[in-house]
């Protein structure tokens, strides 16, 4: 079976085709990230635009790469949801038009899914149950993963994803949109230990998570000081020390909870490299083992919602969903 994958949802167009035996094809993305830049953030009309102009090439482009004709594509999958209505609709309508024109199925599939599954990209997949650390700029929860379509929600964020207070943050930093991976290069040069932020929720049981109290922390600590470059540094440290130290302690809790043997990390901050040590020693603890998408596969591409069309393909779950597209979409809503 083989699944040409198209991911608009937010501001990456990302296009791959992946096949049942052979493994990832071909893959190609599109960031707008310098467009939206002067902006501060995505700015969602520019973003729709965006993703019409881009589409047509990148398919082009990765059918080529992956020397497939049209013929040999068996489905064609997309992002049906969450994420920004208008973006949504180009790739649905996209994607939706060609499977018609080419009488394949069409599948939606949940964002989410595509970024849980991602580790399955990997040469060491991990097999099902796992529980899963989702970590993006749109959304922080764990999800425990009985198998494919099978996602129970264990916890998530009270108010602001991981990412976003990492964009946040930077921002107040002076860093610039998205600051995710800039602040994270900044906290490399960081000293540990010289300022010390709030652990959220962790005073708490459970496993929601809440990130806006730490942003506000770190506005505080800043305020009315002239900082240079190693003084950010070490802001940038006590803050990425404190993001980490949370999700750690939280999927501490979970993976003791459901017992699963395997963790399984996705989404943009899940690129994080501090993140990634401590989450791997935290799975040893448990005798679990660590299963991370490669950073390029962290963030929004194509390559895991072909992938998540695929494994929904060979199962026969191609049914339509019940609309076309949904800006919001629980992630325990998107079963079999
Ligand atoms: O999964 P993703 O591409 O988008 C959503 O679906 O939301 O994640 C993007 C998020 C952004 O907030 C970005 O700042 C963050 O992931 N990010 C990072 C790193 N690389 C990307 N955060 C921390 N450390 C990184 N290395
Ligand atoms: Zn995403």
């Amino acid at each position: 079976m083989r699944v040409l994958g198209i991911e608009t949802s937010c501001d990456e167009t990302g296009v791959a085709v992946y096949d049942s035996a052979a493994g990832l094809l071909s893959h190609r993305l599109h960031t707008q990230v310098a467009m939206h830049q002067a902006y501060g953030g995505v700015v969602p009309e520019l973003a729709s635009r965006d993703h019409v102009r881009r589409l047509l090439p990148l398919v082009r482009a990765a059918l080529e790469d992956a020397v497939a004709t049209p013929a040999s594509i068996d489905a064609v999958a997309y992002t049906a949801g969450p994420g920004l209505i208008g973006a949504l609709l180009v790739g649905a309508s996209f994607a939706r038009a060609l499977a018609y024109a080419w009488s394949k199925p069409a599948i939606g599939v949940h964002h989410l899914e595509g970024h849980l599954l991602a580790p399955l990209l990997e040469a060491q997949p991990p097999e099902f149950p796992f529980l899963a650390l989702l970590v993006s700029g749109g959304h922080t929860m764990l999800v425990d993963v009985a198998g494919l379509g099978e996602y129970r929600v264990l916890g998530e964020s009270l108010d602001d994803a991981a990412g976003e207070a990492f964009d946040k943050t930077a921002k107040l930093l002076g860093l610039p949109y998205p600051g995710g991976a800039a602040l994270a290069a900044l906290a490399e040069r960081g000293r540990a230990g010289v300022h010390r932020f709030p652990r959220p929720m962790l005073d708490r049981p459970g496993l929601d998570f809440s990130f806006s109290g730490l942003k506000t922390a770190v506005r505080v600590a800043l305020r009315d000081r002239v900082l240079d470059e190693s003084d950010r540094a070490d802001v940038a440290r006590a803050f990425e020390e404190a993001v980490v130290a949370t999700l750690s302690e939280k999927c501490r809790r979970a993976l003791r909870v459901t017992g699963r043997e395997r963790l399984v990390v996705a989404g943009g901050v899940g690129a994080n490299r501090r993140l990634r040590e401590r989450l791997a020693g935290v799975a040893r603890e448990y005798g679990a083992d660590a299963h991370f998408p490669r950073p390029q596969f962290c963030t929004d591409n194509g390559a895991m919602i072909a992938l998540a069309g695929c494994l929904r393909l060979v199962r026969g779950a191609t049914r339509e969903p019940p609309a076309p597209v949904r800006a919001n979409w629980p992630l325990d809503e998107a079963g079999i």
